[in-house]
C-alpha cells in the first residue's frame, strides 16, 4: 500500500544505519539517494563507537546520529528512540555488536546486512573486515564477493537476498582482494536497498 502524508503526497522511505567504523558504504549509500530522487533518504546513523569515522560523515550530511550504549543496547535495543524515525529500513553497514533479539522481532524483515564474502562460507562471530578475506586466501578460494543478508538472532546467518562474486587469482594479497570486495560492496549495496524499498 502507498503511503501519503498529510499533503496527499507520497511518503519517502526512511534508512537508518548502523555502522561501527571508517563509514564508505553509509557514504555511498548516502549519496546514491541523494543524487538520485527515488524517494529515500537516510534518516539516523548509528553507531557503537564514538570515534568512528562514520559519525563525521553524519555530521558533515547534516544526518542525526546516535551512540548506542552497551548496556541499553542489549537492555531495551534503543526501541523507543528509533521508533521515533519512522524506520522503513535498517542497514547494516560494518555493525560490529550483534543485534538484540528485541530490536530484530519489532523490525521483523527490516534488518539488513552486508558480509564481504560468499556466506555461508567466512561468517560468523568474530569474522569481519580482513579476518574474512585471510581466511578465504588462507584456503586458496577462487573466488570471493559479497553477500547481502536478512539479520536474524545468529551472525550471519538470516536469509540471503543478494550475491555477487569476484575472482581470486595468484597475485591477489590481502590489500587487493579487500579493495575488489569493497568495489562490489560500492555498487550493489545502494541498488538492493533501492530495489528492497520499491517493493510495495
Ligand atoms: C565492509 O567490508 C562490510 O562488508 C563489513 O564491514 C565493512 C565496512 O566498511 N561488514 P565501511 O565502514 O563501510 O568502509
Amino acid at each position: 500500500m502507498i503511503k501519503l502524508d498529510t499533503k496527499g503526497t507520497k511518503k519517502k522511505k526512511h534508512i537508518a544505519i548502523f555502522a561501527s567504523g571508517a563509514g564508505s558504504n553509509a557514504q555511498k549509500i548516502i549519496d546514491h539517494f541523494k543524487l538520485t530522487e527515488k524517494g529515500v533518504k537516510v534518516v539516523l546513523i548509528a553507531s557503537n563507537n564514538p570515534k568512528a569515522g562514520v559519525l563525521k560523515i553524519a555530521e558533515k550530511e547534516n544526518i542525526p546520529s546516535l551512540i548506542f550504549d552497551r548496556k541499553k543496547f542489549y537492555e531495551n535495543g534503543y526501541l523507543a528512540e528509533l521508533n521515533k524515525y519512522k524506520i522503513d529500513l535498517i542497514v547494516l553497514a560494518g555493525f560490529l555488536w550483534k543485534v538484540p533479539a528485541e530490536l530484530i522481532q519489532s523490525y521483523q524483515n527490516k534488518i539488513i546486512n552486508i558480509h564481504p564474502a560468499l556466506l555461508p562460507k567466512y561468517g560468523g562471530k568474530n569474522m569481519y573486515g580482513n579476518f574474512v578475506h585471510e581466511a578465504v586466501l588462507n584456503t586458496k578460494e577462487k573466488e570471493s564477493g559479497i553477500t547481502i543478508h536478512y539479520v536474524d538472532e545468529i551472525y550471519d546467518n538470516g536469509t540471503i537476498i543478494f550475491q555477487t562474486k569476484c575472482e581470486i587469482d595468484e597475485y591477489d594479497t590481502l590489500q587487493t582482494l579487500a579493495k575488489k570486495v569493497q568495489i562490489l560492496e560500492h555498487k550493489y549495496y545502494p541498488a538492493v536497498i533501492e530495489k528492497l524499498l520499491s517493493r510495495p
